[in-house]
């Protein structure tokens, strides 16, 4: 979160889930400028999650960007399309090719309003060819670096790294839980609001693959694949959210008419 001193809670700017029901649980969203982790296992809409809350800032105004790991951006963007998003109302900017990065900002800088920058696992491996740099940790290198270039260019509010697992997958640490402690570092040097997102596995064991990822953030949501007898359920809860009076309690998440809501009644769910 950003070093600065509140002289009231009122004070905390934060951004909303959009989970209809969660944000009154969370007074309102997670703090601007803070790091939140966004995990869960496979299919349990961690990337729908983080997409709809970039996408809803964007309508607002605010810049973002995506940076997708695991898919290619048109595997993303065609899974948002599915899931009603409507992608013709934002100001959309590709880019597949990090050569081309300056003209593309020029797209987020010329825009009056907001704007939702995606950048993708094939950009950034045709980036990594093309300066022709030892492999390892330049995915680290140039992942840093176009969210820098794009902080300096055009400025950007949200970040969206999908995922942290993908990261580390592609880059050889050799002292991972320093080197991660020194990303979320080089995060917060930022001043803006990050969420990370990290494949766990299903048993929901822990949050992160270096058991480090859950104290160095300021916040973790989890989403779940539940399993009664035969019936799978998805459900949502906030671990952990500093500077923030939190719910911590077990929500049902639901995806309907292209909004997400989180449905609690104070009772066990329903089989
Ligand atoms: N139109 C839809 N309505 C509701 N859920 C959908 C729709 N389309 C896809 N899904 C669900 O979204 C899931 C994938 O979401 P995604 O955000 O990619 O998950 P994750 O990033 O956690 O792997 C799919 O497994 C599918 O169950
Ligand atoms: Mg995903």
């Amino acid at each position: 979160m950003e070093e600065k001193l509140i002289s009231s809670k009122n004070d905390i700017k934060r951004i909303r889930t959009y989970i209809e029901g969660l944000d009154e649980q969370i007074q309102g969203g997670v703090p601007e400028n803070s790091i939140t982790l966004i995990c869960g296992s496979s299919g349990s809409m961690k990337s729908s999650v983080s997409f709809n809350i970039a996408y809803h800032e964007v309508l607002k105004g605010k810049k973002a960007l995506y940076i997708s790991l695991e898919q290619s951006w048109y595997s993303l963007l065609n899974h948002m399309t599915n899931l009603d998003f409507n992608l013709s109302k934002i100001n959309l900017v590709v880019i597949s090719d990090l050569s081309e990065f300056n003209q593309k900002i020029q797209k987020v800088k010329s825009g009056k309003g907001g704007a939702f920058v995606i950048t993708d696992i094939g950009a950034i491996r045709k980036e990594i060819k093309a300066v022709k740099i030892s492999p390892s940790s330049d995915w680290l290198n140039v992942v840093k670096n176009v969210v820098k270039k794009m902080k300096q260019a055009s400025g950007c509010d949200i970040l969206i790294i999908d995922s942290l697992s993908a990261l580390y997958v592609l880059s050889n640490f050799t002292h991972p839980r320093t080197e991660l402690f020194y990303i979320f570092e080089f995060l917060r040097d930022l001043d803006l609001t990050c969420f990370l997102v990290s494949e766990t596995p299903r048993d929901g064991s822990r949050y992160g693959e270096f058991g480090v990822e859950d104290f160095l953030v300021d916040g973790v949501i989890r989403l779940q694949l539940v399993e009664r007898q035969r019936k799978v359920t998805r459900e949502i809860s906030v671990v952990k959210m500093r500077a923030t009076a939190c719910n911590v309690d077990v929500f049902s998440l639901e995806f309907e008419n292209g909004k997400f809501k989180a449905l609690y009644g104070g009772q066990p769910a329903l089989i």
